[in-house]
């Protein structure tokens, strides 16, 4: 079936009864965010949920015959959970005629592969463009402005200042979390939703529209003005210091609360933006509450407002987005370059935990996974593009078991692990005895962290070949001197302490292991070459890909 090629089961809005905004009690036990210690953790069922995730290519689910080979390949991958657009077109083919044959379709493909499903609402933006609208929105375009340039001339993009739009745009999307609550408020396939995708305007840093620009010269919204006053001391330390430069005014227009600058008008988006997805995610909610949130593409160094997708939920502006959209539960980023903690660090922050929709792949994706789950307590991870084939020719679809691309190998390896060590993980994200650190770039040799009573320095092994590459480690803590510990990369692990007592740390013991039969079995014990004759704990790059972990115990002595 292609998604968009029939009408059938038209449903009409008029004969759907509620209204926007209408407010449902929700049903028992939907998937839900829940604060467990200092983490945020996605409950499923009554217990912690780990996304081990993957974003399908754009098109993928709008073929339903497409996904079929598709969805074994993905959970043989291990993923538990594919992130995956529906876009308007496919839901409204014709104004207030709905068709969810598609959805119920992906829905059936997931629950027979036993995967979850993150939904990606393609509304009225898909990367700052409106190419996921339908066609009856596209040629409204009286009806359904657009934003502008300053030279007057009109962008693909639908304007976030028009009400036509934002009400067209939520009423469709209230209908699906309506369908959705419909199928699927017993089984909890769909777990999340995305709303929008990567929103912000480009070439220039703000719309130029004539009601654009009237906005621009009004006050700026008490609502954002006193969030900033209530919040001064936890406000983003970027988004501070420019209203603090601009003289930290409590009223004024937006040039003189936050000063005369491009990173100005990316603020006025900002709460442009969020404001409208608000009014999109509160009517979805008022359906189905089920966790939402929104992504933004990230900023390549010295890129500007305009040259980067201004407005949508960067770091600086996340202050403006949680004043003007309380309805999201969180904010993402799209992580694709190269300095990832920095990245990923700066969205894991009190109040918004961590899920990271699109990320690169490879065996430097797998590296990341592992920094994000162990050391910044994320909720999921999800490698872009993951129903990739690889090199394999496109007429391979439907051919049920090729070959995984070498990208796809590395995420199902690291996902192999996780999956088994997910239960583990989940309970230590939420107390104390997990960490993880990550090396990154080619100036990058080592990397110190702690593990309960015990430093651990991390270094780049492997020669010249493994100068650049990404190595990452993450321990779990089975005793008060005992890990397992998951790597990625070619490294050497040694140990130290800076607590009371004998000063020097030794390696007691090195186990590998792997998993059989539900169990993670002990193999070789480690104790001469393999670990430099116990100094340290090695790592290689073959690990992941053969499944295996590694049990430490660690002694002191004087
Ligand atoms: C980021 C977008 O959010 C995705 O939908 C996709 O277009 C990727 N970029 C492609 O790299």
């Amino acid at each position: 079936m292609k998604c968009l090629s029939v009408l059938t089961l038209l449903v009409s809005v008029a004969s759907c009864g509620s209204a926007l905004g209408q407010a449902h009690s929700s049903p028992a036990g939907l998937p839900h965010l829940e604060n467990h210690g200092s983490a945020t953790q996605l409950v499923v069922d009554g217990k912690p949920f780990l996304v081990l995730g993957g974003e399908l290519h754009n098109s993928s689910s709008s073929s339903v015959e497409y996904m079929q080979p598709v969805w074994p390949r993905l959970a043989a991958m291990h993923l538990n959970t594919v992130l995956l657009p529906v876009a308007w077109e496919t839901i409204e083919l014709a104004e207030g005629k709905f068709d969810f044959q598609c959805v119920d379709g992906l829905l059936s493909g997931a629950r027979d592969n036993h995967l979850k499903l993150v939904i990606l609402w393609f509304g009225a933006w898909k990367n700052t463009y409106s190419s996921y609208a339908p066609a009856w929105v596209k040629n409204g375009n009286d009806r359904f402005p657009r934003v502008q340039t300053s030279d007057g001339r009109g962008t693909e993009r639908l304007s976030p200042f028009s009400a036509a739009v934002r009400d067209a745009d939520a009423r469709a999307f209230a209908q699906l979390m309506r369908h959705l609550r419909e199928v699927d408020s017993e089984q909890h396939t769909v777990l999340m939703v995305q709303v929008e995708n990567e929103v912000g305007v480009v070439p220039e840093s703000r719309d130029h529209s004539p009601v654009a620009d009237a906005s621009f010269a009004s006050p700026v919204p008490p609502a954002l003005t006193s969030f900033i006053q209530n919040h001064r001391a936890a406000l983003d330390p970027a988004f501070r210091a420019a209203w603090e430069a601009a003289g930290g005014k409590t009223a004024g227009t937006w040039q003189q609360v936050f000063g005369k600058s491009s990173l100005t008008d990316d603020l006025f988006m900002a709460w442009q933006y969020a404001s409208y997805i608000e009014r999109i995610a509160a009517a979805g909610k008022a359906e189905y509450p089920l966790p939402m949130y929104a992504n933004a593409a990230l900023i390549r160094p010295n890129y500007e407002p305009g040259q980067y997708n201004s407005g949508g939920p960067l770091p600086h502006s996340m202050d403006v987005w949680r004043a003007a959209a309380p309805s999201l539960d969180f904010l993402s980023p799209d992580i694709y370059f190269n300095e990832f903690a920095l990245w990923a660090g700066s969205y894991a922050r009190p109040g918004n935990p961590l899920f990271i929709p699109e990320a690169q792949g490879g065996p430097a994706g797998a590296a990341n996974a592992l920094y994000a789950f162990g050391r910044l307590s994320a909720i999921g991870f999800a490698p872009f593009g993951i129903d990739d084939l690889g090199n394999a020719p496109l007429d391979l679809v439907g051919i049920t078991n090729p070959s995984e691309s070498p990208d796809n190998a590395a995420i199902a390896s690291v996902y192999t692990v996780l999956s088994r060590l997910a239960p583990m993980i989940l309970e230590r994200q939420s107390a104390n005895g997990l960490s993880a650190a990550l090396i990154e770039g080619e100036a990058q040799r080592s990397a110190r962290f702690s593990l309960g009573d015990f430093t651990a320095t991390m270094t780049r092994a492997g020669g010249a070949s493994n100068a650049a590459a990404r190595i990452a480690a993450l321990f779990l803590q089975t005793g008060p001197a005992e890990f397992l510990v998951v790597g990625s990369g070619d490294a050497q692990i040694t140990f130290s302490t800076d607590k009371p007592g004998p000063p020097i740390v030794g390696i007691e013991s090195i186990d590998e292991e792997i998993f059989q039969k539900g169990a993670w079995v002990p193999q070789r014990r480690l104790n001469g070459d393999e670990n430099s004759q116990g100094q340290a704990l090695r790592l290689s790059a073959a690990d992941l890909a053969q499944g295996k972990i590694y049990r430490i115990r660690l002694y002191r002595y004087r």
